[in-house]
């Protein structure tokens, strides 16, 4: 892993990511203001803007002439090399207290996610993974499980925050139910994916996710020898509408039991 051209970035992006749950836990602890964006439930918090404030300070002052992505302030900057960051991925658990939250940090180059970092700051986890270096937890490497059958695996999704106007994921939740599979709403995509790669979770599929969500946790995946790839089974690519992620082994059959009635 030290001798990867973009290892630096990762140690860079591990240390953002710590000053993160450092803010997390101290609004937590402290109480935060709180706002809505593109309606009553999408929240955003004082935690979700000083951790973005603080990412963006400490890559952008290590790596100047890198852009950024993050979701509270816009882009800034090429996107020949750019971090794409998270800060509080799962605002409305973190409002709650409910402790499924996290942060996720990726660096893109050329188009190529090259390095990625999701941290469970309620719970300290770090999940990372370097392009062609694999996945790990905690310093442990990471894989994908081996199960094949799609019935008894256990499933993620999620929701936008407008999906009473856009209810697609309805259609595809409704079909997953009925078909009698194991699936969960956790609230916090990144992590939702990096579950995946460390075998917790056989697959995750949702629409309509930012690049910030999912940037890190794509690579996560792949890393821990599993597939990302949209609704119709194409590769994966930031910005797709569509999102499925698994071991592999489940993977068509996830595709086919969206897709079908
Ligand atoms: C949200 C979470 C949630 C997903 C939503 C996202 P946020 O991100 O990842 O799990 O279902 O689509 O917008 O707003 O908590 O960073
Ligand atoms: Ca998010
Ligand atoms: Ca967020
Ligand atoms: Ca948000």
């Amino acid at each position: 892993m030290k001798g990867h051209p973009f290892f630096p970035h990762l140690m860079a992006m591990l240390e953002a990511a710590d000053l993160a749950r450092g803010i997390h836990a101290y609004y937590l602890a402290k109480g935060f203001t709180q706002g809505t964006k593109s309606g009553p439930t999408d929240l955003v918090t004082q935690a979700d803007r000083e951790a973005e404030a603080a990412i963006k300070d400490l890559l952008l002052s290590r790596f100047p002439e890198a852009g950024f992505l993050g979701e509270e302030g816009g882009s800034e900057g090429g996107k020949a090399l750019r971090f794409v960051v998270d800060p509080l991925d799962g605002t409305v658990n973190y409002a709650h207290g409910f402790p499924f939250y996290g942060v996720s940090l990726a660096l893109e180059v050329e188009g190529v996610v090259q390095a990625g970092v999701v941290m469970d700051t309620a719970r300290g986890e770090v999940f990372y993974a370097l392009r062609g270096g694999g996945a790990y937890l905690d310093g442990r490497p990471i894989r994908v499980t081996e199960r094949a059958e799609l019935l008894g695996s256990l499933l993620a999704t999620g929701f936008p925050y407008d999906v009473a106007q856009d209810p697609e994921n309805l259609t595809y939740f409704a079909r997953a139910l009925r078909r009698g599979l194991l699936v969960r709403r956790p609230g916090a995509a990144a992590l939702d994916l990096a579950y995946v790669a460390a075998g917790r979770l056989e697959g995750f599929w949702e629409v309509k996710l930012n690049p910030w969500d999912v940037a890190a946790g794509w690579l996560l995946v792949e890393e821990a020898g599993g597939r990302v790839t949209d609704l119709e089974g194409r590769p994966y690519a930031l910005g797709h509408r569509y999102i499925v992620a698994t071991n592999g082994h489940i993977h068509e059959a996830l595709l086919r039991a969206l897709l079908q009635d």
